[in-house]
């Protein structure tokens, strides 16, 4: 059976959306086959995977008010096992348009429990808040994995994100499992990385991945040319490091 990973962080700019692409894309060249959902608005992930994000009619919106089914809404194989279930700035409507809804909190899941079990992995990109789209999200998982970048206020608002899981867990959907906190845009040639890195390790007591991101700027340039960074700069350490990340996200998986 698949395992479906949430990433979220209500912060913004930690690295949620270039790990939810790039772990993807890594998982699929490792030969398991990937859904990769995009539940922020902003679209990032699609468009970072060469979807016209704009031009786009079926997506999560679509998915969520219930005018289309999850097999109309994603596109699959976009690149050799990975399929995508995209979105747009129409997503943004959805929380208001969902106000009173009933099991609102479980339309994803829903959705996604007729489709899981065609998926080793499903790798969900959340907005950077704790929102409608994050609880439907974390409702539909089953662990969550949470991007630190390594910067000076990587611990800020991270009891709070700690907090939001753990409601979650005892209200809505009790299986959910912290996957671990994997540190972002770690910088080696300033000792704030290695700072950050050492507090947030004596401080939060989570598993953390062995595996850390480098800052590489082929990271950041790839999403302008619609790839992945396996397809974009296989060869870049940014490329390894998501490698990497991969492979200890299916060991984890092996372990259990
Ligand atoms: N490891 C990295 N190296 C260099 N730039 C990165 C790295 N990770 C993310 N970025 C850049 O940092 C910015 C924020 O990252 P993003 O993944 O969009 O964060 P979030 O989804 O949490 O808002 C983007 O411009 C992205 O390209
Ligand atoms: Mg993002």
């Amino acid at each position: 059976m698949g395992r479906t990973i949430v990433v979220a962080n209500q912060k913004g700019g930690v690295g949620k959306t270039t790990t939810s692409i790039n772990l993807s894309a890594s998982l699929a060249s490792l030969g398991k086959k990937v859904l990769v959902i995009d539940m922020d608005p902003q679209g990032n992930t699609t468009s970072g995977l060469g979807v016209e994000k704009d031009e786009v009619e079926n997506t999560v919106y679509e998915l969520l008010l219930g005018e289309k089914t999850i097999q109309e809404c994603l596109q699959p194989e976009i690149f050799e096992n990975l399929s995508i279930l995209p979105s747009n700035v129409n997503l943004a409507g959805a929380e208001i348009e969902l106000v009173g809804v009933e099991g609102k909190e479980y339309l994803l899941k829903n959705a996604l429990d007729e489709i899981k079990g065609d998926y080793d992995f499903v790798i969900i990109d959340c907005p950077p808040s704790l929102n409608t789209l994050t609880i439907n999200s974390m409702c539909a998982g089953d662990t969550v994995l949470v991007p630190i970048q390594c910067e000076y206020y990587a611990l800020e608002g991270l009891s709070q994100l700690m907090h939001t899981i753990d409601l979650v867990k005892d209200r809505l959907n009790p299986e959910l499992e912290i996957e671990g906190v994997v540190f972002t845009m770690y910088d080696a040639r300033t000792n704030l990385s290695l700072q950050v890195v050492e507090n947030v390790k004596n401080n939060l007591n989570q598993r953390i991945y062995k595996t850390i991101i480098p800052r590489n700027v082929r990271l950041a340039e790839a999403p302008s040319y619609g790839m992945p960074i396996t397809k974009y700069d296989p060869r870049s350490t940014g490329a390894e490091g998501y490698r990497l990340l991969a492979e200890e996200v299916i060991h984890r998986g092996e372990e259990e």
